[in-house]
């Protein structure tokens, strides 16, 4: 169960992530090339489709994460500070994330604008799940004397 839980965040955290790099940094400049009638139509219906791979992946990150969280709740509370702080910075990341889509989905924020916060967002957000790891592991090997 937990290698399924952690197959689940991972694919979630990849397909949605990978979604928005493309999306960004690729798809968006890339239709300025064609003409704006147009255009409007084209993004309009890609984000349509995307967002539902978001959402979808959303329900995968929070059960999962949720779960994860639940199985590795003794380790960091036995790493002190830096456990609770890592994933309750992660976590309240996350939400803001989650916040933020659904302010780009509902039309209060500009896609653009949503698209460009989230991709910031998701980046520390990994970031602060490398370290959250990193540390983890460092400590479970520091008790069995590694
Ligand atoms: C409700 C929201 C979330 C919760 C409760 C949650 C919780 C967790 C937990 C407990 C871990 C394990 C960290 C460790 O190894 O000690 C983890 C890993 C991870 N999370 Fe999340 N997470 C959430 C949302 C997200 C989001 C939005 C992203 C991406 C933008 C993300 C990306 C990752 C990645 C890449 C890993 C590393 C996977 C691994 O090495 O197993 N998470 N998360």
């Amino acid at each position: 169960m937990q290698i399924f839980m952690r197959y689940v965040h991972i694919v979630s955290a990849v397909s949605a992530v990978g979604g928005l790099v493309f999306l960004s940094v690729c798809l968006s400049p890339a239709t300025r090339l064609l003409d704006d009638g147009f255009s409007d139509t084209w993004m309009k219906m890609i984000r349509h489709r995307f967002h539902r791979v978001v959402w979808i992946s959303i329900g995968g990150l929070i059960v999962s994460g949720i779960y994860n969280w639940a199985m590795l709740a003794g380790v960091y509370k036995a790493m002190g500070p830096v456990g609770g702080a890592i994933i309750g910075t992660k976590v309240l990341l996350a939400m803001i994330l989650f916040t933020v889509v659904w302010l780009g989905s509902s039309g209060i924020l500009k896609p653009k604008a949503a698209q460009m916060i989230n991709l910031h967002l998701a980046a520390v957000i990994i970031l602060l799940a490398s370290v959250l790891r990193y540390y983890r592991l460092e400590h479970l090997q520091s008790l069995i004397g590694g």
